[in-house]
């Protein structure tokens, strides 16, 4: 939460309790403490981000203002950043930053009216979080700038050459900040527990187009001077920036899509009803705060689905699979404008605070605009794969919503844990409170805590004094502990039926016993939903059963991505060698992590590891850094 505040003594009480004594969300035996009126006190913020080196305890950036040439040649972002920030201790007397990867040429700081060069120190380099770079502040210091350059081999930027885009004529870079590359792109407090606004200019070649997740005018005529503004104050991992032979389409006077042109028609298509979800999500929580949306369509190596910069969402192609039946991403990446980018977690241990909750708005909007069938589907589809996480899980605590402290990697934190174990935490509440008073609970706390970051004892705390109190007897204190608190999948989580699922599985057991044909199989109607239903629900096959599959639905070489993923996760458990070909072809043309990582490990696992090797080997180029290392270390080399 962003300093200073006012808070109810108990709430402050409640919090630390829950702190030391490790009885956390103290919910039940807190209704009948006697609560005093609100005393002016201000919160302590206690540094509980340890993937950070910022001393955010004693001082905070508030803005950024960005000065860079976009250098293609030597794949490196080149200029100054300009920082303000406001001491919270005022005796204070540096500012430490977070820095990876960046060439340091000069520090100074501002004075008065007067810039002075600086005494700045870095500190060792760190094979995760990087190197700190301390700066001295005398008393009257207001501003720092950095003269800097990234590396071409920062993790958080990818520099694809003319022949890597589908154009062929142009270079692209993109950037991915989530969870700890800001730093690897500018230094900052890489922290979701500080906010920044910011300014930036960009320098490109004057064919190409740069954006950011920032006010832009997606009309700026082609001559590679760009300024952008962020007025809203958003955290680190939200800066993020795109440059290339990027075209726009509008969807509405408000909402468009940015993208290379081979697909920028389809994208426009295939996000239509971008609209609708924006109006879904506003009656649900409120208005959209960040004026634009828009959405740009990535190259293929986007290592996510989507990434929720603001007013920017950045997505992979392979949403666009001509039937809007992917564009559950699109609600997700949406939502985020209310849970992520709006209330942030304040470290990565409460990322379920952003995921979970972004999970659970995306659902209701699917189910607003789409029925209950498909938020059904939705919601069945994720809790398989929630339950693939806690099986494999490496330890208990990494399947609890409140993460352990000493979680290794920001990674750890976005398992489906995160998504969907938060996502029906939520759904809990909801049908324990019921939807008529925890839609507007929900509400309020986006309202509540906007451009504030929280911690997951700030919303059991939120859901104690405003919902829980009124409802005492909706939920004990111990079913909340165990969501929040303990690992695995509670009891008391909803099992969404579908009967269209249920459909699928009555005709694949029919199938499975030989008593129809594959062909026989009515699937004419299946969406995308019920064949990944049927895939994943596949037992190990024999050959002839997998070519029967085949040849029935011509599943090997399909052009809907998550039908191929899920395709080829059958076809390398069972060692169906004919569908290898085009596999090697999909690890070769898309770098989704969802898919990659996955298929690599089952390869690795099923004895196919010198194929697995060879394939990287050839595709790593083409992969963004952030893939490379993930891979680099499902093969172990
Ligand atoms: N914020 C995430 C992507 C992310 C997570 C980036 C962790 C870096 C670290 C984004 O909102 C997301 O969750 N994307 C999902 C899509 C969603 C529908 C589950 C994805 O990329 O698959
Ligand atoms: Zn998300």
């Amino acid at each position: 939460m962003t300093f200073p505040k006012l808070i109810g003594a108990s709430a402050i009480a409640l919090t630390l309790g829950l702190a030391a004594c490790g009885d956390q969300a103290a919910i039940k035996s807190e209704t009948n403490v006697e609560t005093p009126a609100v005393v002016e006190t201000v919160r302590k913020i206690t540094k509980d981000d340890k993937f950070t080196y910022a001393n955010y305890d004693q001082i905070q950036t508030t803005h950024l203002d960005l000065d860079l040439d976009v250098n293609f040649d030597a794949k490196v972002l080149d200029g100054t950043a300009t920082i303000d920030f406001k001491r919270i201790n005022p005796e204070v007397d540096e500012i430490v930053l977070d820095t990876k990867d960046l060439l340091i040429k000069a520090v100074g700081v501002k004075r008065g009216e007067n810039w002075v060069p600086a005494e700045y120190s870095l500190g060792e380099d760190d094979e995760l979080l990087g190197q700190k770079l301390t700066i001295p502040l005398a008393e009257d210091a207001t501003k720092v700038r950095i003269g800097y350059r990234t590396s071409p081999e920062a993790e958080g930027l990818q520099w694809l050459s003319p022949e890597q885009t589908a154009g062929k004529k142009y270079p692209y870079l993109f950037s991915q900040a989530q969870a700890i590359n800001a730093r690897t792109m500018a230094p900052v407090m890489d922290t979701p527990a500080v906010r920044i606004t910011y300014t930036a200019n960009l320098r490109t070649p004057p064919e190409l187009i740069a954006l950011m997740s920032a006010e832009q005018d997606p009309y700026t005529p082609r001559d590679g001077d760009y300024s952008f503004r962020m007025d809203q104050p958003i955290p680190a991992y939200l800066l993020a920036i795109a440059a290339g032979d990027i075209n726009f389409k509008p969807i509405n006077d408000h909402i468009g899509v940015y993208s290379e042109q081979y697909i920028l028609d389809a994208s426009a298509k295939e996000f239509e009803e971008t609209p609708l979800m924006e109006g879904a999500n506003e009656r649900l929580y409120g208005p959209y705060r960040w004026g634009r949306y828009d959405l740009i369509v990535l190259p293929p190596s986007f290592p996510f689905g989507g990434m929720e910069n603001p007013r920017l969402s950045f997505m992979t192609p392979t949403l666009i699979a001509g039937d809007k039946s992917l564009t559950n991403v699109v609600a997700h990446e949406l939502a985020h404008s209310w849970s992520g980018n709006l209330v942030t977690n304040s470290s990565w241990r409460d990322a379920w605070l952003n995921e979970g909750f972004t999970s659970y708005v995306e659902n209701r909007v699917m189910e607003d605009l789409y029925g209950k069938d498909r938020a059904v589907m939705e919601q069945a589809l994720g809790l398989a794969d929630l339950k693939r996480d806690i099986a494999g899980a490496e330890r208990p605590e990494l399947t609890q919503l409140k993460l352990p402290a000493d979680i290794a990697h920001p990674d750890d934190a976005f398992s489906q844990v995160a998504y969907v174990k938060g996502q029906f935490f939520l759904m809990f509440l909801e049908e324990r409170f019921g939807r008529e008073h925890f839609d507007p609970f929900l509400k309020d706390y986006f309202n509540t805590f906007a451009f504030e970051s929280v911690t997951t004892e700030d919303f059991i705390t939120y859901l104690h004094d405003k919902l829980h109190v009124n409802f005492p007897d909706a939920l004990t204190r111990e079913e909340l502990n165990e969501w929040v608190y303990e690992p695995g999948l509670p009891d008391t989580a909803a099992d969404p039926q579908s009967d269209a699922f249920k459909n699928v599985e009555t005709q694949s057991a029919a199938w499975l016993n030989g008593d129809v044909k594959a062909a026989d199989i009515k699937t004419a109607d299946w969406s995308t939903h019920e064949w990944l239903h049927f895939l994943n629900g596949l037992p190990e096959l024999n050959e002839a059963q997998y070519a029967e599959l085949d040849s029935a639905f011509s599943l090997t070489g399909t052009q809907n991505a998550e039908t191929a993923f899920a395709w080829y996760m059958q076809a390398i458990k069972g060692g169906y060698e004919p569908a290898f070909a085009e596999l090697d072809k999909f690890l070769m043309s898309v770098g989704r992590g969802k898919f990659i990582y996955r298929l690599y490990d089952a390869l690795k696992s099923n004895g196919q590891a010198d194929m697995a090797n060879m394939i990287f080997a050839r595709a790593k180029a083409g992969y963004h850094p952030i893939a490379q290392r993930r891979i680099s270390s499902v093969l172990g080399n």
